[in-house]
């Protein structure tokens, strides 16, 4: 037996400031898509925004349903919107944060595993890693690629 230790590298931010400008454009725009945001049942407002290779942003927000399964997080509301507006497009970043009555947590908003395993979709589409940044009050977090959120990503079909 051999014990493996898988390392996960990232960066944190102390403020928007601190990102460059086009990770803190789409910070500010996934702060600004928890306004799209309905959520009745958990009021935990999520905002989310894809850069795509063409330079244009899409927005998502989480959208709740009394048949709960039937919402969705506001990460696969953004890339399935992406993904359906600019098919031949790569999504370069994925941004989110969350917060109550629209005011963001203080810790980073972190996606769900089946999020996680949509942006592994889409960065295997596109043959590039993906990065993931994960907005809050009092720091920001930025993955490089998809692997470093999902490791040993099943990528085998
Ligand atoms: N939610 C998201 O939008 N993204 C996530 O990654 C986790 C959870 C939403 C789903 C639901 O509307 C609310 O947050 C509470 O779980």
């Amino acid at each position: 037996m051999t014990e493996k230790k898988i390392n996960i590298r990232f960066q944190e931010y102390k403020s928007l400031e601190e990102l460059d400008e086009q990770d803190r454009l789409l910070a500010q725009e996934a702060i600004k898509a928890m306004r799209g945001s309905y959520a009745p049942y958990s009021h935990f407002n999520v905002g989310a925004a894809v850069r795509m290779s063409n330079g244009k942003t899409v927005r998502g927000a989480n959208q709740e349903n009394a048949a709960f399964p039937s919402g969705l997080c506001a990460e696969r509301t953004a890339m399935f919107s992406a993904g359906a507006q600019y098919p031949d497009k790569d999504m370069e970043s994925i941004a989110l944060a969350g917060g109550v009555m629209g005011r963001l947590t203080q810790e980073p908003a972190t996606p769900c595993g089946a999020c996680r395993q949509v942006m592994a979709q889409y960065q295997a589409k596109s043959g590039k890693p993906m990065s993931v940044i994960m907005v809050g009050g009092s720091r920001i977090w930025k993955f490089g690629k998809v692997d470093d959120i999902l490791p040993l990503i099943f990528d085998s079909i």
